[in-house]
């Protein structure tokens, strides 16, 4: 089976094209188009203009991908893209004109969930992966907690109560000039620490929920650049931003990964999925390897490019989901907030 898989959620125009064949997905064509230029000056995404730009872009990057992969309309049997959850102008943008495609190409159209797009990245390199399995999906916008029993059935088992862990990579590179977005640069720039900065307070929860907290994460930066005003211009190259980013990576990567060993055996879990954006990031993905190691589990961490939002991963999420008779009528439409 062969897919076109587009997803524009959010800041990042991408279009795929994937082969479904019984031992799991094979990538043929990814394009992905990013828009971190047009959002730099404004150290966040500004969501009408990345719905504008989508408009622009989608239809050669659509075109770029059907030719990389030396496919034509004829040879697909399905498109997927993302519902939701996502900025509403760039979902619409894109499920519109997927519904258009489909329509004029006579080929049905799979809506797929933005986090089961995340989970499905894990298919590319551990296509028999066991389950069930714990997926930690963690972006910009998500910071979510799953039990996967299988590829399309997610079951939440916490998230967090304020921000996602990205954005908070995100807001401590914008608080130190770092660049947008964030997380790469905090990634890169904590690389070349040779210390450590004094450790981040974890957050304690009165209620006893599980779950996270980021944003306290923010604020407490923000105190240490305001005792250090000059942190705020020094750059990478210096060795107190680069101490800093160091412990911020390692800290959340720590706290991201607390709970996973408490689920473990009450849940007969067999795998770990770790997957989303900050799933980038290299200090996540050396800890998470030493604790799947540690409990003896199998981990699938998506390669970086298939962490960030991309078609490749709603592709082979579409090509898993509907049964022909539950495909998308025309009259369906984009879902903001989307849930699974
Ligand atoms: O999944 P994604 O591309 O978009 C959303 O669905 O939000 O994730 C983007 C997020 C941003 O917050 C970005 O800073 C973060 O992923 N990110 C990273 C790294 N690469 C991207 N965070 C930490 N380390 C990285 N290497
Ligand atoms: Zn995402």
């Amino acid at each position: 089976m062969w897919i076109l898989g587009l997803e524009s959620s959010c800041d990042d125009c991408s279009a795929a094209v994937v082969e479904e064949t019984p031992a799991g997905p094979v990538l043929h064509a990814l394009v992905r188009k990013s828009q971190d230029d047009l959002h730099g000056p404004y150290g966040g995404v500004v969501p009408e203009l990345a719905a504008r730009e989508h408009l622009l872009q989608l239809r050669a990057v659509i075109g770029e991908a059907l030719h990389r992969a030396d496919r034509s309309w004829d040879d697909l049997d399905r498109i997927a893209v993302t519902q939701g959850p996502g900025l509403v102008g760039c979902l619409l943008t894109t499920f519109s004109a997927a519904k258009a495609i489909a329509w004029k190409e006579g080929l049905p159209l799979v809506p797929v969930h933005h986090l089961l797009g995340h989970l499905n990245a894990a298919r590319f390199a551990a296509p028999a992966l066991p389950f069930p399995a714990l997926a930690l999906l963690v972006s910009g916008g998500h910071t979510h907690l799953y039990r996967a029993d299988s590829w399309t059935h997610l079951e939440l088992l916490q998230k967090t109560r304020d921000d996602a862990a990205g954005e908070a990579f995100d807001k401590a590179a914008r608080m130190l000039n770092l660049g947008y977005p964030g997380g790469p640069v905090v990634d890169a720039c904590g690389r070349k620490a040779t210390g450590s900065a004094p450790p981040f307070t974890a957050p304690k929860f009165r209620d006893g929920k599980a779950s996270w907290s980021f944003s306290g994460l923010k604020t407490a930066v923000k105190t240490r650049i305001a005792a250090e005003p000059e942190l705020a211009q020094a750059g990478t190259e210096d060795s107190r931003v680069q101490a800093l980013c160091r412990t911020l990576q390692e800290t959340v990567a720590r706290w991201l990964l607390k709970p996973v060993p408490e689920y473990v055996r009450p849940l007969g879990i067999r795998s770990v999925i770790v997957s989303g954006g900050v799933a980038c990031n290299s200090e996540l993905r050396q800890q998470a390897q030493a604790l799947a190691q540690r409990l003896g589990l199998e981990l699938a961490i998506p390669e970086p490019r298939f962490c960030t939002d991309n078609g490749a991963m709603i592709a082979a999420a579409g090509a898993l989901l509907p049964p022909a008779e539950q495909l998308l009528p025309l009259n369906a439409d984009a879902d903001l907030r989307l849930t699974v």
